[in-house]
């Protein structure tokens, strides 16, 4: 079968389109035939090592998120049947309940082996059935990007009617926060680069708009588009050069959660905005099968459609991270197999 693989090097450039031996599917495990997979900020920073030890040792065939069909299933599988069309689990031991290192330590696209195969063997647990209205691209945009905006706004948020919520930028989380946060009737505040990529998030639900660009000081602006009071949640996607804004733009008592780390990963942070006003940064980290099956039931309840931007074919994988890198997307950037 085909594969994609960091051959002896970690550099995007050492990408190579190779053969493995098709593998074959024990007890407990099923055999997908990929359909479809879509790319996210980390799978730039894994050909890197970006990750560390924790991004695994090469060959390593990289990329997180991906669609399959069941082709065969072994002996004892009872979860899914052939013909069904599956996303497999980020996070492949994460089942349920809190993290651990070990469960966290099981994902796929490093140091597990990602989604850039023809074939894949994966253990029964691991694979999540898709939403019947969306397509093989709409549905492999869900793993990661999706479920992190999910555990965000829903499991550990819990949103409800008229909360104010605030997302930064318009990538894959962001847009994925910004709809569900509408589902459970939040109003959303969008930060942009772009006053066009700004337009298109109010055309898909954002109540306001605000380029980050043109306001740096745009956590002042928060404030007064919420009369003084501030969001009850931000999706802090920036890090470094944001969360000073966020701090800002947080209500007392309200929850910053951490999720990304675009504009850097090292700060200084005035702390007493967060004691005196009782604010609460919370990591994330993807999040486990039960959110992540509740996510797709809310999904096909709704007829929810993931915002694709581009679509690139198997062979263009080496482009896809540049285009991603470029920040010219809105939305999700997918491949087809
Ligand atoms: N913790 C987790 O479990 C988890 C899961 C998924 C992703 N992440 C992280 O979350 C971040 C976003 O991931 P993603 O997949 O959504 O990325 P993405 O699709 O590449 O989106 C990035 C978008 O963020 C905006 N942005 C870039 N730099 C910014 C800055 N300095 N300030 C504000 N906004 C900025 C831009 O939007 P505009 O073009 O509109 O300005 C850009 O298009 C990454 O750091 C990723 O590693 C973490």
């Amino acid at each position: 079968m085909k594969v994609f693989q960091l051959q002896d090097d970690w550099s995007i450039d050492n990408l190579t389109l190779t053969e493995r031996p098709q593998p074959k599917p024990g007890p407990g495990q099923l055999l997908l035939q990929m359909k479809a997979a879509s790319m996210n900020y980390r799978d730039i920073l894994v050909p890197q090592r970006g990750y560390g030890a924790l991004t695994g040792t090469l060959p390593l065939i990289p990329v997180s998120d991906g669609v399959g069909e069941v082709i065969t299933i072994g002996e004892g599988v009872r979860r899914v049947v052939v013909g069904d069309h599956v996303c497999p689990l980020m996070i492949q031991s994460w089942i349920s309940g809190p993290p651990t290192m070990e469960r966290l330590s099981s994902t796929l696209g490093g140091p597990l082996d990602g989604v850039m195969a023809e074939y894949m063997v994966l253990n029964e647990q691991g694979v999540v059935k898709i939403p019947d209205h969306l397509s093989n691209e709409e549905a492999a945009t869900l793993p990661c990007a999706a479920l992190t905006a999910w555990s965000a706004i829903v499991t550990d948020g819990q949103v409800s009617a008229g909360d104010n919520v605030l997302v930064q930028g318009t990538g894959g989380v962001s847009l994925f926060a910004l709809q569900f946060a509408k589902l459970h009737g939040a109003h959303v505040i969008v930060t942009s680069s772009s006053d066009e990529k700004q337009q298109r998030a109010i055309n898909l639900g954002a109540d306001k708009g605000i380029n980050y660009l043109s306001t740096p000081e745009w956590g002042k602006e928060v404030k007064h588009m919420t009369g003084a009071n501030g969001v009850d949640l931000i999706i802090e996607v920036g890090g470094q050069k944001t969360l000073p804004q966020s701090l800002r733009a947080i209500r007392a008592g309200g929850t910053i959660y951490l999720i990304g780390v675009l504009s850097g990963l090292n700060m200084d942070v005035s702390l007493g905005q967060v004691v005196t006003r009782k604010v609460r940064l919370q990591g994330i980290s993807v999040g486990n099968r039960d959110g992540m099956e509740a996510m797709m039931r809310a999904i096909s309840q709704h007829s929810m459609k993931p915002v694709i931007d581009r679509t690139f074919a198997f062979e263009e994988l080496r482009e896809a991270p540049n285009y991603l890198a470029r920040s010219g997307h809105f939305g999700k950037v997918c491949i087809n197999y």
